[in-house]
């Protein structure tokens, strides 16, 4: 029977139901434990919270199981040497859809006139029709390309981009740097569903930022560290950027002293846009499971060398 390490205590209280159940529907018999001698484990369940960080002494561990989407705690590890697989769970891409369509639609609609609206002002200015409202997903994996559908689905003008060259039906694909600026030229909203790694970090730049049309928004759910706070914050006062909603910061919890707080032209969200969601996160753990112990390929296994 393998033996399953839980190496997430914090979050135990949460799985300590929904993986033992996700394990039994798998038909995956393990004993599913929160302490082990290193060389027994043979799956670890990992977040990046866990105390463990050196993955030397387990030494027959078949993979590290990621109860998180993004990685960049873990994947430059030297220690870890075994396959590393991210979470990739529908719940958790269906969350992110709701939150990228909802704070899409609230800028497009321009809501904040009508639902602040203290000096009770008649102003009957009519938003314009998605189509006519270009915008433009940073990333097209997992989650980016799902936001991008949803959007293109309400006739948002979508453009995508990635790393490697992508063909989707209903968007405009571009890739690498050449891309990026096409991309980002011109569009009114900008989402960013980037992994954290060394060619992403500070993708969203005074040069880049100064690209999407004037007064676009930001929409940043990725990662804190795609975007120079800096940078945004003086396109933000310029004016080139109309407003920037935030879901993901270089610090989390976002310091109460961070301008992001008190800037009028900031929303912040404390990094709720996708929460991984016990019931179905066990199921894509316990699924991983049961394919290595039938000599399946593991699903969603990270790309070292990429970083994500
Ligand atoms: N706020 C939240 O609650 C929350 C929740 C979950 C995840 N996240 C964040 O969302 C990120 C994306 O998740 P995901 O599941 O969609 O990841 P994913 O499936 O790995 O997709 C990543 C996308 O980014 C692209 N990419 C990576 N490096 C690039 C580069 N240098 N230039 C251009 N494109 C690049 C990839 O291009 P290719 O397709 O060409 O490889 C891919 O399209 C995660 O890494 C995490 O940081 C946030």
């Amino acid at each position: 029977m393998p033996v399953v390490l839980f190496a997430a205590p914090s979050l135990w209280d949460e799985y300590k139901d929904a993986l033992p159940r996700a394990l039994t529907e798998a038909g995956v018999a393990a004993d599913l434990v929160l302490e082990a001698a290193p060389e027994t484990v043979d799956y670890i369940v990992y977040a990046p919270s866990a105390p463990l960080q050196d993955f030397t002494p387990f030494t027959r561990a078949k993979a590290v199981l990621s109860l998180w989407a993004g990685v960049e705690r873990i994947v430059g590890n030297a220690s870890l040497t075994q396959p590393l697989c991210r979470m990739v769970d529908p719940a958790l891409t269906e969350g992110m859809v709701e939150w990228v369509v909802g704070h899409t639609l609230r800028h497009h609609l321009g809501m904040d006139a009508h639902i602040l609206n203290p000096d009770r002002r008649w102003v009957p200015v009519c938003p314009p029709l998605a189509r006519d409202r270009p915008v433009t997903v940073l990333g097209l994996g997992e989650l980016g390309r799902a936001c991008a559908l949803a959007l293109a689905a309400l006739n948002f003008p979508v453009t995508g981009w990635s790393r490697a060259p992508k063909s989707v039906a209903g968007l405009r694909c571009l890739s690498g740097s050449d891309g990026l600026h096409q991309a980002l030229h011109g569009a009114q909203i900008v989402v960013t569903l980037l992994p954290r790694t060394p060619q992403t970090e500070n993708l969203l730049n005074a040069a880049t930022l100064a690209l999407p049309a004037r007064g676009a928004v930001i929409l940043n759910p990725g990662r804190g560290a795609l975007i120079d706070d800096a940078a945004l914050l003086a396109a933000l006062d310029s004016g080139q950027i109309g407003h920037a909603t935030l879901d993901v910061f270089r610090t989390e919890p976002l310091p109460q002293d961070h301008p992001f707080w008190s800037h009028p032209q900031v929303t912040v969200t404390p990094h709720i846009a996708a929460d991984t969601r016990p019931d179905s996160a066990a199921r894509v753990i316990a699924q991983n499971i049961r394919r290595a112990e039938a000599g399946q390929p593991l699903l969603h296994l990270v790309d070292r060398r990429l970083g994500y």
